[in-house]
């Protein structure tokens, strides 16, 4: 997908290339001003963005917290409160007060559906249930939902996106303050896994889209073992209705929904494209393991269906997870793909949100992360998240240079879904030395169940180690370490040799800016034996091997 907007956009006002991405080997960046970029992001709550003024007391603090990038809604319902009357007063303002504090945005469009529900479309659409029809449960009740299958509603949803587009191509192709643009907000149709309207019905009862068939055979074996499951429900048939294919049980029924919104959502990105071509992504709402489609927002761009949207919506640049779930570095994985950069739009703020951070842009080749709620924290300065984005914004040109090259190494403990924490040193081959990685904070047991489902969800848990970091290869003999609550032990691949320390220098923040501060040797390395970062705050090291017989 990421390679489709591989060629760079020109923006329509100059010869200034748009934000892109730019594929390099196995990774893929976000070029911004003709340079990789690193999104250090945070996103707001969801109505801080409806006044500027409560906003402009946020932004101040959002800077001292080292963000370059904020994520913002824009509302349906407030840029079109009368069909075809655009205001776009709160559009501009954000804009301007991101410039006038040297931040970026990424824009959420709250249109058609926001968390599964549509109660941002304007009052004109959601009193005209007759034009803008429900999806309907299998009672034939209406839920709060518009439908994916109607025309009326993808051709008024698609003219405001497209406005929206229109508008920032004229307002900001210049600047280029907004980076990308996410489509909608956590898709997902509940509380059945499909619509049962009679456009629903209907496209229900049709064949299966060639596209899709073509698509999944060609992926095969490599595709998701869920899907592939729910495929054999008819022993992998390559044509036929929907029931046909993948059966009728809530988890077949989820691939006709994914399906369809993805569609709904490419045509959206076709006229918005057409406007204005900034990269575009979709957020998902992970589903917990173990409940039924439906019982969880179902068809979303979830780990099992990235190839059913990938198929259906290949205008769409990135399919992004908003991790809200305790296996941080397990949900990466899924979402990371040779044709998928993985960017995390949502996250928890609290303990182990930089080691998240750090964990995502090294090891997953993140272009950016971004905690939810992002300006309820209120001490940006002692805040490890503040800390850990500050140490990133200045190391983010070495970051980006190695990125690319495999230098990266992103270090945290095993955790798992439940919360349990796996504290087991890991080893990790850098070159011709290989690392031992301790993580402080110990084993802990899985947390209290209520802890995973209860609660404001950006919150949970705030009890958890905090350790990990990251690693960047610097040279054959050296590398910098950022991070908490770790140590480091070296031996030599080579088995003839022995490895040893040379020196480490460590780096903390003087004057505001991050400078070379002291020797670390003696017991603050345990005598040459070890390199150590302390559970407190985010630490820097320059950190430079030898080997010896
Ligand atoms: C996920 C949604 O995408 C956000 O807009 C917000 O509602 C958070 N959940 C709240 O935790």
């Amino acid at each position: 997908m990421s390679t489709k907007a591989a060629v760079p956009a020109t923006a329509a006002a100059g010869t200034r290339s748009l934000p892109h991405m730019q594929r390099t080997g196995d990774i893929t960046q976000l070029i911004v001003d003709g340079k990789p970029f690193l999104i250090l992001g945070g996103e707001l709550g969801n109505s801080t963005a409806s006044s500027a003024d409560a906003l402009s007391r946020v932004w101040p603090r959002l800077r001292r917290l080292h963000l370059n990038t904020v994520l913002a809604p824009i509302y349906w319902e407030l840029i079109e409160p009368e069909e075809g009357a655009f205001d776009f007063t709160l559009v501009d303002r954000l804009i301007d007060d991101a410039r006038q504090h040297e931040m970026r945005l990424v824009l959420l469009w709250f249109g058609a559906w926001k968390n599964s529900m549509s109660s941002y479309a304007p009052g004109w659409v959601k009193r005209d249930f007759k034009r803008f029809p429900r999806a309907l449960k299998s009672d034939g009740s209406a839920v709060e939902i518009l439908s994916p299958f109607s025309a009326e509603t993808l051709a008024a949803d698609g003219a405001a996106f497209a406005a929206l587009m229109r508008h920032l191509r004229d307002y900001d192709s210049q600047r280029q303050t907004v980076l990308m643009v996410q489509v909608e907000n956590e898709i997902g149709m509940i509380p059945e896994p499909r619509d049962h309207s009679p456009a629903a019905q209907a496209a229900f009862t049709s064949a299966v889209p060639k596209e899709l068939m073509d698509h999944l055979t060609e992926r095969g074996d490599a595709l998701p073992p869920e899907l592939r499951q729910r495929w054999q429900a008819s022993r992998g048939k390559t044509a036929g209705t929907w029931a046909e294919v993948f059966g009728t049980t809530p988890q077949g029924e989820e691939v006709f929904t994914a399906w369809y919104f993805a569609k709904f959502v490419n045509d959206l990105a076709r006229h918005s494209k057409a406007e204005y071509r900034l990269p575009l992504f979709v957020n998902a709402v992970l589903n917990r393991p173990g409940r039924a489609p439906g019982r969880y927002p179902a068809g979303g761009p979830l780990p099992h269906l990235i190839d059913v949207w990938q198929a259906g919506a290949p205008l769409i640049d990135m399919i992004s997870p908003d991790i809200y779930f305790f296996n941080f570095s397990e949900m990466t994985d899924r979402y990371r793909r040779a044709n998928n950069p993985l960017f995390v739009p949502e996250a928890m703020r609290t303990a182990r949100a930089p080691a998240n951070a750090m964990y995502a842009i090294a090891q997953q080749g993140a272009i950016g992360f971004s905690p939810f709620g992002i300006e309820a924290i209120e001490d940006p300065e002692t805040n490890l998240l503040g800390q850990t984005y500050s140490a990133l914004a200045h190391l983010a040109p070495l970051i980006l240079e190695h990125q690319p090259m495999g230098d990266l190494i992103g270090l945290s403990p095993k955790v798992a879904y439940d919360g349990s924490v796996d504290d087991a040193a890991q080893t990790v081959s850098m070159g011709r030395y290989t690392l031992t990685v301790h993580f402080a904070g110990g084993k802990r047991p899985a947390a209290d169940p209520a802890e995973l489902t209860s609660g404001d969800p950006a919150m949970r848990g705030r009890d958890l180690p905090p350790a990990g970091g990251m690693i960047i290869r610097t040279g054959s003999d050296e590398y910098t370490i950022v991070g908490i609550g770790l140590t480091v032990t070296h031996a030599a691949s080579d088995s003839g040799m022995q490895a040893g320390l040379l020196d480490v220098q460590e780096w903390v923040v003087r004057e505001g800016r991050w400078q070379p501060h002291r020797w670390l040797n003696g017991d603050q390395t345990n005598q040459g034996r070890e390199v150590f970062l302390s559970n407190e705050r985010i630490g820097m090291l320059r950190v430079r091997l030898y080997q010896y017989r």
